[in-house]
Order: C-alpha cells, then sequence, then structure tokens
C-alpha cells in the first residue's frame, strides 16, 4: 500500500505543478492534495488494474484523476455553505488555511485537471480506452453520482429518511468515486473482459457502502486528532446515517458483511485480486 501511496503522490505533486497562473492557487491545490489522505481511491484504482492482469504503469492517469476528483469534493463538502469544517487530514481545511473563493476555485482546478490527465497520452492506453474512462468518471462525478449523492446529503438534513433512502444517497454520494476508481483501473487494461468488468463492479459496490458505514461509525466512536477531521460533525449537523438509523452494533455487522461480499464477488478472480481483497478488509477496520 505504502508503494502505491508513494507513487499516486508523485504523479499528484507532478500534475499540481505549473509555472503559469496563480502561485496561491497552486499552493491551496497543493494543500487540498495534502500527504495524509488515505488514498484508498488510487489504491483501488491500482489493485484493480492488477487483479485483471494490467500494470500500475497503464493505470497512473487513473488513479492520479480520481485522487483529484475525490480531493475536489473534500475541499467542496468542507465549505461554510456545506458542512463547514475547519480541520481536514489534520490540517485547516483549505477555506481556513487560504480564503473560501480559493476553496471553491481550488476544488474547479483539481476536477479540471483531472480529466486533462485522462485525455493525455501514455502508457499505451489507447484513445477508446481513455474516452470509456473520461466518461466513466464523468458519470461518477456528476449529478447522477457524487454531486448529486451531495444534493441527497443536503435535502436530507433534519428529515427522516429510511434505510432505502440512506443507501441511495451514500451509494452516490461515496460510492460512485468508488465504483469509477475500481472500473477505471480495470479500464486502463486492454484485455479486460465484460465478465471481470461484472464481477467488480459488484465488488464496488458493495465495498463503496462498507467504506461510508465505516465512515459513519468513526464519526461516532473515534477521535478528532484520530480522524484528522472534526468527530462528532454527523450528529452535529443532524445528518441522518447508518447509526442513527441502526445503531452502532447493527452498523458495525452490516459493515464487515458487506467486505465479506465484496470479497466473495471476486471468486473467479486469482492470486492478482489479492490487494483488492486486502483493501476490502482494511477499509471496514481502518481507523481513521
Ligand atoms: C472521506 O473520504 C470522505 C468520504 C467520502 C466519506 P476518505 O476517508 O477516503 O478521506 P481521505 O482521502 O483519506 O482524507
Ligand atoms: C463527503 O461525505 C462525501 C464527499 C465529499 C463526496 P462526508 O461529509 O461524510 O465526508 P467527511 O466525513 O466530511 O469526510
Ligand atoms: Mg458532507
Ligand atoms: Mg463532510
Ligand atoms: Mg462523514
Amino acid at each position: 500500500m505504502l508503494a502505491s501511496r508513494q507513487r499516486v503522490n508523485a504523479r499528484l505533486w507532478a500534475a499540481i505543478a505549473s509555472d503559469e497562473g496563480s502561485a496561491k492557487l497552486q499552493d491551496a491545490m497543493i494543500h487540498a492534495c495534502a500527504d495524509g489522505g488515505k488514498r484508498i481511491r488510487p489504491l483501488l484504482t491500482y489493485a484493480s488494474a492488477l487483479a485483471v492482469g494490467g500494470s500500475v504503469e497503464q493505470a497512473d492517469a487513473a488513479a492520479t484523476a480520481v485522487e483529484l476528483i475525490h480531493c475536489y469534493s473534500l475541499v467542496h463538502d468542507d465549505l461554510p455553505a456545506m458542512d463547514d469544517d475547519d480541520l481536514r487530514r489534520g490540517k485547516p481545511t483549505v477555506h481556513k488555511a487560504f480564503d473560501e473563493a480559493t476553496a471553491i476555485l481550488v476544488g474547479d482546478a483539481l476536477q479540471a485537471l483531472a480529466f486533462e490527465l485522462l485525455c493525455a497520452d501514455g502508457a499505451g492506453v489507447s484513445s477508446e480506452q481513455r474516452i470509456d474512462m473520461i466518461a466513466c468518471l464523468a458519470s461518477a462525478a456528476g449529478a447522477r453520482g457524487m454531486v448529486g449523492g451531495q444534493a441527497l446529503d443536503f435535502e436530507a438534513v433534519g428529515e427522516a429518511q429510511t434505510l432505502e433512502q440512506l443507501e441511495k444517497m451514500h451509494s452516490l454520494k461515496t460510492g460512485a468515486l468508488i465504483r469509477a476508481a475500481i472500473r477505471l483501473g480495470a479500464l486502463s487494461h486492454d484485455l479486460c473482459s465484460a465478465e471481470a468488468l461484472a464481477s467488480l463492479d459488484v465488488y464496488a459496490a458493495k465495498l463503496g457502502l462498507a467504506f461510508q458505514v465505516r465512515d459513519d461509525i468513526l464519526d461516532e466512536i473515534s477521535d478528532t486528532a484520530t480522524l484528522g477531521k472534526p468527530q462528532g460533525s454527523d450528529s452535529g449537523a443532524n445528518k441522518p446515517t447508518y447509526l442513527s438509523l441502526l445503531g452502532l452494533e447493527v452498523a458495525r455487522t452490516k459493515a464487515e458483511e458487506l467486505a465479506g461480499e465484496a470479497i466473495k464477488a471476486l471468486e473467479h478472480f486469482d492470486e492478482k485480486a489479492e490487494p483488492l481483497r486486502r483493501l476490502a478488509d482494511y477499509i471496514v477496520e481502518r481507523l481513521n
């Protein structure tokens, strides 16, 4: 995991570095992508590429792009108009360290940069593959994916939610980008079969939900220093979560069951899928 984290970090800094435009904006983009994030989505992209017989080189652009979208989503998520959080990855959020206008622009710039990376030539990924990858990331990031989920999250504040509504919201808000991370890894390899993609989609759907259940649990049981973001942010903002609906013990069981189902979806994969299996365990055992 360490090698993949270092790999994507190096690519993030290289992608952001530029002699053009605003130096302040560039500093804020670096702050937004700070080392301290777990890099779960790029790790999933690399692991998925390896599982289908591809290479980390082929998956580099996708891994970096998906983390750029994720970092942008966090910067906007923390804004006063949204979750209004002051701490992220153990540091002041971008609007605190800089200002709100800069934080909005950082998000805009990171999103555009993600698509620029996917368009660039390299690593033997064909133009057709690139178009599929761009389409995949665009729909996962937009109103039918992450942004749509964020909208449902805010519409749900203070409202009674059914489990079904909560799962719909989670599957878009967090699940869509995690699904895309995994699909992009597979798409970066030109020989990925339709069957393998379908199994990876099942793995990804289960894992995306497990990830958000764990996020909700940690918001309740952890502490701010460990999380690197404010503990209790969900209940403070009256957000419906797995915990508010099901309670801690049921939520814990649910996360473990989902990780088990994710691993089961990989039963036709060989040992090349071991990193994906290990990531499923890590996602529900993680402490931050
Ligand atoms: C946090 O994501 C936001 C959610 C989608 C719930 P991560 O827990 O992956 O955050 P970092 O990237 O490690 O900071
Ligand atoms: C954020 O969800 C999800 C996105 C940024 C798309 P949360 O609001 O639960 O994330 P944290 O808890 O602030 O990291
Ligand atoms: Mg939020
Ligand atoms: Mg938040
Ligand atoms: Mg949360």
